[in-house]
């Protein structure tokens, strides 16, 4: 499959939601269809669809699922709304920290209450605003592909760190959206990938993607980026996010904020390209976001043989939060949005 197919990453096709198994890549291509509610929490939870946005979609999906499922028995309108919105909660508790997640899922369920029609009028409507979400995350992620190659300098090496590309998303990606467009405009920029352990969506994912657009991608293991910074192999870091706090604290995949403090001390830029809907602006700073704990077979094991001692500690968060200081600037589609954060994305809001 090559990312210039009409392919998404998540689709609603014949009421389901069809999605890439991120699961199986890079040895396998394969597409799920997700019929239930029960379905799609499991899908987000096992990370078969992954990253923010294309969680977000997701989680509108779910509920447009819940919504074809519960019209099945329910006949009254009351009842209905306050099972799905049950449904929608148990969504939402698939994985905490992508605020995605829970922006598309509560978005869903406000629609659902405000349509003055029947069962059947809100279920459709639900499918089409996930159908409606889902073709604006493309238009979203372009538009924060040509802000941000703008800040791409002429033949840049530039560092990514973890997946946020077309498949972290519907297509076309955030950071890797923004690799792409400076890349129709300039064929000389080339990319490193961290590997980025433990589930390795750098040298699974974000790999598959840019060599198959014809990026030139070297992957390197999470512990080299600051020996490449040092010999000024680097230009420029721009990765995506999960969420974003109102001052710019941002939650990525783990691993992100040793990236952002060896930039800093290299005076190497430092960007994040996210959407709107990942920046959360109920919460204050980084300290309140919600850090993922994942399972720890995913650190004492490398494709299912242990590589550690049997009965060594285990500690696995999933992100990490770097403070708004090293960030240089947050791409969205609104525009770059630069520090002083409190007051630009207070802005980016009106
Ligand atoms: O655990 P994942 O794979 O869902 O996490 C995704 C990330 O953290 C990515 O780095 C990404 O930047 C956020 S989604 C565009």
């Amino acid at each position: 499959m090559s990312f210039n197919s009409k392919i998404k990453t998540i689709e609603w096709i014949d009421n389901s939601s069809r999605m890439i198994d991120q699961t199986l890549l890079p040895k396998e291509f394969k597409t799920v269809d997700i019929k239930t509610t029960e379905g799609m929490y499991k899908a987000i939870k096992d990370m078969i669809v992954r990253g923010a946005p294309a969680i977000g979609i997701a989680g509108a999906h779910g509920v447009a699922l819940a919504g074809i499922e519960l019209a099945k028995t329910e006949n009254d309108k009351e009842n209905f709304l306050n099972k799905l919105s049950q449904k929608a909660e148990y969504i939402k508790s698939s994985r905490p920290t992508a605020v995605n997640l829970m922006w598309a899922v509560d978005k869903q369920v406000k629609l659902a209450k405000e349509i003055q029609g029947s069962i059947d009028d809100i279920t459709n409507a639900l499918i089409e605003n996930g159908i409606k979400l889902e073709n604006e995350d493309i238009e979203i992620n372009k538009k924060m592909g040509d802000y941000g190659a703008q800040i791409v300098p002429k033949g840049a090496t530039i560092l990514t760190h973890c997946n946020a590309g077309a498949l972290a998303t519907v297509g076309y990606g955030t950071a890797l959206g923004v690799i792409r467009s400076a890349f129709a405009k300039d064929p000389s920029i080339k990319v490193f990938a961290d590997e980025t352990r433990p589930r390795q969506q750098g040298a699974r994912l974000t790999t598959w993607e840019l060599t198959q657009d014809g990026i030139p991608t070297t992957l390197i293991t999470d512990g080299m980026c600051s020996y490449f910074m040092s010999k000024g192999m680097i230009d420029l870091v721009v990765v995506g996010a999960d969420r974003i706090a109102a001052n710019g604290d941002t939650a990525n995949k783990i691993g992100t904020y040793t990236v952002a403090i060896a930039a800093k001390y290299h005076n190497i830029p430092f960007y994040i390209a996210a959407p709107l809907s990942t920046i959360d602006i109920s919460i204050k700073s980084g300290k309140e976001i919600p850090i993922e704990e994942r399972n720890h077979e995913e650190v004492t094991h490398i494709n299912g043989d242990w590589i550690c001692a049997k009965d060594v500690n285990i500690i696995n968060p999933g992100f990490d939060v770097t403070p708004n200081e090293l960030i240089t600037g947050i791409i969205t589609e609104k525009g770059i949005l630069k520090p002083n954060f409190v007051e630009s994305i207070k802005n980016a809001f009106m």
